[in-house]
């Protein structure tokens, strides 16, 4: 299930954002303690910010936001897509279910939106999941001390 954060999520949010196993792509975990500290009630609560639920409890989160800072003017101002999903959650085909439905998601809402992706390209979890979605990409580039890809997904043209 995709749903808005809620309050009973914040400690999955803690485990999500401080697994160093989760941020071995995204620059290193934070640190539990301030995330206790510092995490609103209901963490990452914004439109485009999704739980997604199984058995009732939080197994990753995924982000559909609008890239107004890139650094890529490819990827400025568009539709970006990220994926964040606990350990346990992973080799299930969860993240590629989850993700398609987000993308099925705004493609209703926004019709030929086109929606764009960044991830290490070393990360090949991420690669992989990415192509299946449909990305292709767009440029490799270094940021963060690491080369990065930048893949689009181009909406599907559909006749009236
Ligand atoms: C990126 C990430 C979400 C990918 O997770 P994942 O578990 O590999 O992706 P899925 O949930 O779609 O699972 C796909 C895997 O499940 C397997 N699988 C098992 N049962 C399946 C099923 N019924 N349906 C689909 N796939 C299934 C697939 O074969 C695939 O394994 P493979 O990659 O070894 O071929 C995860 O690695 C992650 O959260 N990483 C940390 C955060 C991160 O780096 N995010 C990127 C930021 S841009």
């Amino acid at each position: 299930m995709l749903r808005a954060p809620e309050r009973r999520d914040r400690a999955a949010f803690v485990e999500l954002l401080s697994s160093p196993e989760v941020h071995t792509y995204l620059g290193g975990p934070r640190s539990r303690d301030e995330l206790q500290r510092e995490l609103p009630e209901v963490p990452e609560q914004w439109p485009g910010s999704l739980v997604v639920e199984l058995d009732g409890a939080m197994i990753g989160h995924v982000l559909l936001r609008r890239a107004t800072g890139h650094r890529r003017p490819a990827a400025a101002g568009k539709a970006d897509l990220g994926y964040l999903f606990l350990p346990q959650a992973w080799g299930s085909g969860y993240a590629t279910e989850a993700c398609a439905a987000a993308l099925g998601w705004l493609s209703d809402a926004l019709p030929g939106e086109p929606v764009v992706l960044t991830t290490q390209s070393a990360n090949t979890a991420s690669m992989r999941l990415a192509a299946k979605l449909g990305f292709t990409e767009v440029e490799r580039f270094e940021a963060w001390g690491a080369e990065q890809w930048l893949g689009v997904r181009r909406a599907p043209v559909t006749s009236a």
